[in-house]
Formats: C-alpha cells, structure tokens, sequence
C-alpha cells in the first residue's frame, strides 16, 4: 500500500505552497511545507553564528537541536527549542544561507525522518523538492510544479514588496536562478521530476486552476485504488 501522502514539489515561486495549502483544505488533509523546516534549522544554527560553509559546524548545531512538530489547524508547525519562528525564517538572510544547510546530508536524513514520521498526523499534503523522489517515492500521487523564470521573478517580487512599493524583478530572478541552481546540483536529493509526476506549468494559470487539476488527477488516481 502506498503512504497516503500528495506529494507537490517543485522550485522556488512555482506557486506550490499555496496550492498545496488549498489542496489540503479542500480534502482535509494535514499540510506540510517541508521547506520551513529546513528554514527553521537554518535560522537557529545561523542564530547560533555558524557560517554556512561550516557543515560539520551545522551538523554539530543540529544535533542539539530540540525540534518539534506540531499540527495547528491542520497544518504541521516546527518548534526549536521551544519556540515557533515565523517572519524569521522568511529572510533574505535566511533564505541566503538554507541551501547550504540543506545541502548537508546529516541535515537531509533527519529531515526526511521527521518527515517520513508526519504519517501518525493522518493523511498529508507535503510540499518540496524531493517529496516524490525520496522521502516518500511511494506516495499516492505526485505533482511537479514549475513556472517561467520571469513569471516565478515577478510572483516573488509581488511577495517581498513592501506595501505600495515594487521589489527589483532583476534582482530576484537572479536570485531564484542562483538558488535553483544550488537545489539541483546537490549531491544528496537534489531537486527533480519524478518519473511518475505529473507535471503542471503554472505560468499563465491561476491558482484555482491548478488546485482543480489536482484533484482531478487525486480523484483519478483514488477511483484505481
Ligand atoms: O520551499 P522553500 O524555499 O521554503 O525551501 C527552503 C530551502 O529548503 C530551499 O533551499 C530548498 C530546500 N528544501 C529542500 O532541499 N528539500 C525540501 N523538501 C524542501 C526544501
């Protein structure tokens, strides 16, 4: 039987966390954005002032580390040391220095781990980069969304403005493009397709769109079980 898990990876901006959040509600499953995981790993060894080309030095942070994994409302919350960060993991820093954490094997096998344990919470809607690859290659369905460069440049930009301001697409397309590049080019999981995903280019559809094909395909691959 396969782990009862919808499985939506995809890069930076392809719009999968807020599909995935939708899809969730609409089958009340429990939502997962293993990215904010590793955000939240990244934020308290960075806190802690390791540098980010010092792996054995967030190793070492991570191992004493307390993580938790809550569900509030439906959706699983991580905890470090007994304190949710929130706007913090959202940073430009943050997000600067999340790829070399998560380019750390120590780091990747015990999130998959806590991962893989999300299964008690119930049925799931996780979304990231190797969802369907690795951490749960059996997963009833998966999905693989993705985005034009300049489509992905402007939704980010949109999300990091400040209110009636505009953030410079320039920059943030070659922001995302550096960041793409690490998440595919590492070694341990790297970012990929998975052979049996379907894959959704997002460009030009609205997020409704996206939602309703999902479920459709979930509904298909539900009648064949
Ligand atoms: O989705 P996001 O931008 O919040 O992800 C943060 C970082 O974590 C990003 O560098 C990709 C990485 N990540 C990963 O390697 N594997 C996942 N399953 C989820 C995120």
């Amino acid at each position: 039987m396969s782990h009862d898990v919808i499985a939506i990876d995809g890069p930076s901006a392809s719009g999968k966390s807020t599909v995935a959040r939708k899809v969730a509600e609409r089958l009340g499953r429990v939502y997962v954005d293993s990215g904010a995981l590793y955000r939240s790993i990244a934020w308290k060894a960075m806190s802690t002032g390791c540098e980010a080309g010092n792996p054995a030095g967030i190793v070492a942070a991570l191992g004493v580390m307390n993580v938790e994994c809550v569900v509030v409302n439906r959706a699983v919350r991580y905890r470090v040391d007994g304190y949710e960060p929130a706007a913090e993991i959202r940073t430009e820093q943050v997000s600067g220095y999340v790829s070399a954490v998560a380019a750390v094997p120590e780091v990747r096998a015990a999130v998959t781990k806590w991962l893989r344990g999300m299964t008690k919470f119930g049925p799931l809607v996780m979304e990231g980069r190797d969802i369907g690859t690795v951490v749960f290659p059996d997963a009833r369905a998966k999905f693989y969304l993705d985005a034009s460069p300049e489509e992905r440049a402007r939704r980010r930009s949109v999300e990091l403005a400040a209110p009636g301001g505009q953030a410079d697409v320039t920059r943030v397309m070659s922001a995302l493009a550096d960041r793409d590049r690490r998440d595919r080019g590492r070694k341990t999981a790297p970012l990929a397709v998975a052979g049996d995903a379907r894959v959704i280019d997002t460009t030009g559809l609205g997020i409704d769109q996206v939602v309703e094909a999902i479920l459709y395909r979930v509904s298909e691959v539900t009648a064949c079980l």
